[in-house]
């Protein structure tokens, strides 16, 4: 599958689909296989690479994955398919704050629109079991929160100011203790207090 893993990520680079950087991707292996992860929620799969590299850690790994673009939603069904793993991921095509999902998850891997993750957050962070971690991607946004100043489009500086606030929510959060790690583009791992 080795070949089959290089043409998926040849294909995002083809057509500027954003995926998890390499980096980043080994942490959260590495962060499933040490904390026993079972069950995951992935909100934003794109085509399906960070989902079937999550499932690839461990065979009793299962994932519903949520997707809201109709081309990505095909293109990631047809790589879960290449790779067997239809029996362990659940592809769904919605915006993940218009949805409802049942179950509860070991961990929530928040990685779509970055202006959003504070509604993510608080929709989904109900949906994890005890332990339970949510883990969030490109906190630092290309280095940009740590340096807005240089930022010149409106847009973007918005964008930045909304990962700031989302980092100042979770560093407050009550029910929550997060760490920050400098890998990839950012990582943060909120891990749910267990009153
Ligand atoms: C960075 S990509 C995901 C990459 C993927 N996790 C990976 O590493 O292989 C973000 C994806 O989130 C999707 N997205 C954005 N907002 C969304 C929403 N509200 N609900 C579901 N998907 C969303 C986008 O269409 C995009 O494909």
């Amino acid at each position: 599958m080795i070949e089959e893993m290089k043409a998926l990520e040849k294909y995002a680079e083809e057509y500027n689909i954003p995926i998890i950087e390499k980096s980043s991707l080994r942490f959260i292996q590495k962060y499933i296989k040490e904390n026993n992860v079972k069950t995951i929620l992935e909100i934003g799969s794109a085509i399906g690479y960070s989902a079937i590299n999550m499932a690839l850690v461990d065979e009793g790994i299962s994932i519903t994955t949520i997707e809201k673009d109709d081309y990505r939603y095909l293109e990631a069904l047809k790589n879960i398919k290449t790779f067997h793993l239809e029996d362990r991921i659940t592809l769904l095509l919605a915006d993940a704050l218009n949805i409802d999902i049942d179950g509860k998850f070991d961990l929530i891997f928040i990685d779509a629109a970055k202006g959003q993750y504070k509604n993510y957050f608080e929709k989904y962070c109900n949906k994890l079991n005890r332990n339970g971690t949510i883990i969030s991607d490109n906190i630092s946004f290309h280095g940009l929160v740590e340096s807005k100043e240089k930022i010149e489009k409106k847009n973007l500086r918005k964008l930045v100011d909304k990962i700031k606030d989302y980092i100042e929510f979770i560093k407050g959060h009550d029910g929550f203790i997060t760490k920050f790690y400098k890998v990839g583009d950012g990582l943060s791992v909120s891990t749910r207090k267990n009153e």
